[in-house]
C-alpha cells in the first residue's frame, strides 16, 4: 500500500505528526532530563528533524522547493522553543536555591555555649596562687610512679606496715633486671620530695600539684583518683613555727580570717613531728550536728574537717636523698583541693566532681 501512497502525501504526512508530537512533548518536558530526552529525539543528530530532511531527498525538485523552508521554519521554530523551555527551567531553579538559601537578619541569634575551668582546676590554680605568692615554685611530677620514690624514700620499706595507709593501684609490669623494680599509680604526691631534693640544692620552696590514685571505694568524702598539692621546704634553720606560719597564711587567703584552723598531732613515715591540719566544718558549723538534729554526714559529725596532712621532713628522708640532716631541717605538707572547693563552696559529695554532670560544673 505505502508504495502506492505518493512520496508528497507520506512526506507531508509524517511532516504534520513530527510538527504535533514534537510540540505536544515539548510542553509536556518538566525537567532537565525529559528535556534533554526530547531534544535528542527531535532535535538530534539522528533525531527526527534530520530524518525529515533526508526524506526531502526522495521528492521532486518542485516538490522540494516547496517543503524545504518549511522544514527549516519548523526546526529553528522548534529550536527556538526548546531553548525558551531550557531557560525557563534554569530560571525555575535558580529561584528554588535563592528562596532556600535566604538568611532572615531579623533572628535572633543563637547563644554560644562558653566553656570553662573544672572547678577543680580553679581550686588548684587558687591554691598554688597563694603559695607561689609567698615565694614557692610550681613543679609537677609523673602519675606512674616508682616504688621507690612513691615508698622507699620516704621511710616507707617495703615491709612497713605504714603501707596501709594507702592502698596502691599497682601497675602490671615485671622488671627484666635483677633490681625487681616496681610501677605503680601515685597515691600522693610526695614522691616528688624524692625527686626534687635528688636534684636540688637547698634552699627549697616548690608546690606540686597533680593527681593521685588510690585502691579504695567511694563515698561522700573519698574518691578513688583526686587532686593533691604538695609543698616542700628545706633551707638551714627551718622550724615548725616556718610550718605553722605559711599554712596560717594560706588559710587566711583561701578561707577568709574567720576560719578556725587547728593543727592535731598525726602519724605520716617522711614527718616527725606530724600534724593533720583542720578547718571547722561549713555545714555543721563544726558542731557535729546539721539543722536536722542528725549527725553530720560531711565531717562524720566531728565538726572538723582535715585539709592536709603536714610535718618536719623526717632525718630518714633527708638521708636517703643525700642531705645531712645536721645541717638542713624542713617541712613537707600535703592536701587536697577537692576537699578545699567543697569547704569553699558548700559541697556536700565529692563525686560531684568527676560526675560530669554540667549542672553541677555550669557552677563555676
Ligand atoms: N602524702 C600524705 C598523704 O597523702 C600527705 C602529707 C604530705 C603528709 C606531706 C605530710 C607531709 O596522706
Amino acid at each position: 500500500m505505502t508504495s502506492q501512497l505518493s512520496p508528497d502525501i507520506a512526506f507531508m504526512t509524517r511532516f504534520r505528526s513530527v510538527n504535533d508530537n514534537a510540540e505536544a512533548e515539548l510542553n509536556r518536558a518538566r525537567d532537565t532530563a525529559s528535556l534533554e530526552a526530547w531534544r535528542i529525539k527531535y532535535l538530534g543528530r539522528r533525531g527526527q528533524l534530520s530524518e525529515l530532511t533526508q526524506q526531502l531527498g526522495k521528492l521532486t525538485l518542485d516538490q522540494r522547493r516547496d517543503w524545504g523552508p518549511l522544514v527549516n521554519n519548523v526546526k529553528s521554530t522548534l529550536e527556538a522553543k526548546f531553548a525558551a523551555a531550557q531557560n525557563a527551567l534554569e530560571r525555575q531553579a535558580a529561584d528554588a536555591k535563592l528562596a532556600s538559601d535566604q538568611l532572615d537578619v531579623t533572628l535572633p541569634g543563637r547563644p554560644v555555649t562558653l566553656g570553662r575551668l573544672h572547678p577543680v582546676t580553679q581550686m588548684v590554680r587558687e591554691i598554688c596562687a597563694a603559695f607561689t605568692s609567698m615565694g614557692f615554685d610550681v613543679v609537677e611530677g609523673p602519675e606512674v610512679e616508682w616504688e621507690r620514690y612513691n615508698f622507699d624514700l620516704l621511710n616507707i620499706p617495703r615491709d612497713h606496715p605504714a603501707r596501709d595507709m594507702w592502698d596502691t593501684l599497682w601497675i602490671d609490669w615485671t622488671d627484666p633486671t635483677p633490681e625487681g623494680r616496681r610501677m605503680l599509680l601515685r597515691t600522693h604526691t610526695s614522691p616528688m620530695q624524692g625527686r626534687i631534693m635528688e636534684k636540688a640544692k637547698p634552699p627549697i620552696r616548690v608546690i606540686v600539684p597533680g593527681k593521685v590514685f588510690r585502691h579504695e571505694a567511694t563515698d561522700a568524702r573519698h574518691e578513688w583518683h583526686f587532686y593533691q598539692v604538695e609543698g616542700l621546704a628545706v633551707d638551714k634553720d627551718i622550724t615548725f613555727a616556718d610550718l605553722k606560719g605559711t599554712l596560717y597564711e594560706f588559710a587566711r587567703r583561701i578561707f577568709g580570717a574567720d576560719r578556725r584552723i587547728r593543727f592535731r598531732c598525726d602519724y605520716f613515715p617522711f614527718v616527725e613531728p606530724g600534724v593533720d591540719v583542720s578547718v571547722d566544718c561549713f555545714i555543721c558549723k563544726g558542731t557535729g550536728v546539721m539543722s536536722n538534729g542528725h549527725g553530720c554526714r560531711v565531717c562524720s559529725a566531728t565538726g572538723w574537717l582535715e585539709i592536709m596532712g603536714a610535718g618536719m621532713v623526717h632525718p630518714n628522708v633527708f638521708k636517703a636523698v643525700g642531705y645531712d640532716p645536721e645541717e638542713y631541717t624542713g617541712f613537707a605538707f600535703g592536701m587536697g583541693p577537692e576537699r578545699i572547693a567543697m569547704l569553699k563552696y558548700g559541697i556536700d559529695d565529692i563525686r560531684h566532681f568527676y560526675a560530669n554532670d554540667v549542672r553541677f560544673l555550669r557552677q563555676f
